[in-house]
């Protein structure tokens, strides 16, 4: 016995060196963790049960044979993080560059299939040179197999990537359909097509960083939903992700414990200028509302006309939209409505009460909008609000125009809850510009026509700049005090905690897309 038990720590100890100690310090070079050592850092300590450690591939190929690495490129098991059991992959660089042969696919699918059977969330760690070139079409399968998994899951486990590495040509489609994409900064890149390519077929020179690293997905293409610097910070920004979900789309996030207090905020009242065109933070409303310190932004550098992301009230979890008053005066447009419909529905898989902040002049006006398809990016919004079943509050803090009063979560979509501050203004356009086109000839025909056009905008915001014509119909529940916003919401979302809405039976709606 002694010696088969030698034989098999022989074995694991080579598993356990995956490509060798020269290709590991080769990692540690480039400042970045080894799979093993991520893998142990984002788990409990102790946590970690490995699935698959003697896996091997059964290529012949190219001398194949005589290549054999435990494991396989990937590293797979469960474990827990916060005491919360979760399955994780990682794809070990050290290994033929982490990429993906059919075994390594089927490793990944294996632990994919537990966490669905199960029900509790899939967390991968990607860094990989791709498909493994020397498997040809097997490799390419193996992606498919996992895409048609992380279709599956999708609503079902909360999915997470974090790309710690390079992701490249269809690894890219996994991460894209999973919930949320953490990209380290200057060590992971994601592209299509890699910069060679490009060149080749466009001409355009350039860099790796450039066309997918972390920088290019979190401010222009949205593709990453959060950067961070290293990959201990990566590991820890996931960790703290998690602690807003829940395991599943049965269960509601675990709330924290938490004492209420008088609940009064009186910071609230400050923060809306007099001046309607002068912008605020909007940050600050929500750290005046929320559990301290609670707010984790989700595409803080992407459409930051919008900010959407995950807090606590009262110690339970909560999703926030919220305009932003500070970046094109809070606007919508094509990629913030993109954005923050995205993340309605993540909240709404997953049993996360929504929170909506409102203070939106209206839409983006202009050909560059018109031509990108605001109209249908709009439309995401308006279908993502409506389709919500959880409990959903909206708060007008100051303008709710046009139709985007009605798309930011509206009674009439559906919102259950509805409170505005005194300072709120709810009507189809500014008093301005109402005035010159309902008036515009009474202003054309006067003597005085800067005068004219000031009496006439004074009455049009005296009828319609303020939240009591929308009160008087019940578009709006209450007109609250900024200072009580935060007791109101507590009690709210209390009251609406046991809602449930029955919705007709259908495959599925048709968002448009
Ligand atoms: N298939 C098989 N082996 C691969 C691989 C792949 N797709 N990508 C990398 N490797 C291997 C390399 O042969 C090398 O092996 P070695 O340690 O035995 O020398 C090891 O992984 C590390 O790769 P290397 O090129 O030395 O690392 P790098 O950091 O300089 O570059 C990449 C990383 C990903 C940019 C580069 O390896 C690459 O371009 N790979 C191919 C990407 C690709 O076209 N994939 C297929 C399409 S999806």
């Amino acid at each position: 016995m002694k010696s088969k038990i030698n034989t098999l720590n022989e074995k694991l100890n080579q598993a356990y060196l995956g490509g060798g100690q020269k290709r590991i310090d080769k990692q540690h070079e480039k400042k970045k963790l080894t799979a093993r050592e991520r893998v142990m850092y984002l788990l409990d300590e102790g946590s970690f049960e490995e699935i698959g450690t003697l896996v091997t591939h059964r290529t012949k190929d190219f001398g194949m044979e005589s290549q054999q690495f435990y494991g396989d490129g990937v590293v797979t098991g469960y474990g827990t993080v916060n005491g919360r059991l979760v399955y994780v992959f990682a794809q070990d660089f050290t290994v033929f560059g982490g990429s993906l042969s059919e075994t390594h696919a089927e490793k990944i699918c294996k632990v994919m299939d537990l966490a669905v059977k199960v029900g509790a969330p899939i967390i991968g760690l990607n860094d990989s040179g791709g498909a493994r070139i020397q498997e040809g079409v097997r490799s390419l399968g193996g992606y498919a197999d996992i895409f048609y998994r992380n279709v599956q899951a999708s609503g079902v486990i909360p999915q997470i990537s974090a790309i710690m590495g390079p992701c490249a040509g269809g690894a890219v489609y996994s991460p894209a359909m999973t919930d949320f994409t953490i990209m380290v900064e200057n060590t992971s890149y994601m592209f299509v097509t890699g910069p060679n390519v490009v060149k080749t077929v466009t001409n355009e020179e350039v860099s790796s960083e450039e066309l997918g690293g972390a920088s290019t997905h979190s401010t222009k293409s949205g593709v990453a939903h959060k950067t961070s610097s290293n990959d201990i910070e990566c590991l820890e920004d996931v960790k703290k992700l998690l602690s807003y979900l829940p395991q599943n789309n049965k269960e509601t996030p675990a709330p924290l414990s938490f004492e209420l207090q008088e609940e009064v905020r009186e910071s609230l009242s400050d923060i809306v200028p007099d001046n309607a065109n002068k912008p605020y933070d909007m940050h600050d409303v929500i750290s005046g509302i929320i559990d301290e310190d609670s707010f984790y932004e989700i595409h803080k550098d992407y459409a930051e006309n919008i900010l959407v992301g995950f807090a606590r009230l009262g110690g339970k979890s909560i999703g926030i939209v919220a305009n932003q008053p500070m970046f094109l005066a809070g606007v919508l447009d094509v990629n913030s409505s993109k954005k923050a419909a995205r993340f309605v529905r993540f909240c709404d898989c997953f049993n996360i009460p929504l929170l909506v902040l409102e203070d939106v002049p209206g839409f983006l006006p202009g050909t560059d909008q018109e031509w990108n398809g605001i109209i249908v990016h709009g439309a995401k919004l308006l279908y993502a609000f409506s389709e919500a079943t959880v409990p959903r509050v909206t708060v007008i803090t100051r303008k709710a125009y046009g139709g985007a009063y009605d798309v930011m979560n509206s009674k009439h979509i559906g919102a259950d809850m509805n409170f505005a501050w005194p300072s709120a203004e709810i009507a189809v356009m500014g008093a301005k510009g109402a005035a010159e086109i309902i008036f515009k000839n009474e202003i054309n025909k006067a003597e005085d026509k800067e005068a004219k056009w000031k009496e006439k905008e004074a009455e049009y915001a005296d009828l319609f700049a303020n939240p009591y014509s929308a009160a008087e119909r019940g578009f709006i529940d209450e007109v609250i005090l900024p200072k009580d916003t935060r007791r109101k919401l507590i009690k709210a979302f209390s009251m609406l905690e046991n809602k449930e809405v029955e919705r007709p039976k259908r495959k599925h709606g048709n968002i448009p897309l």
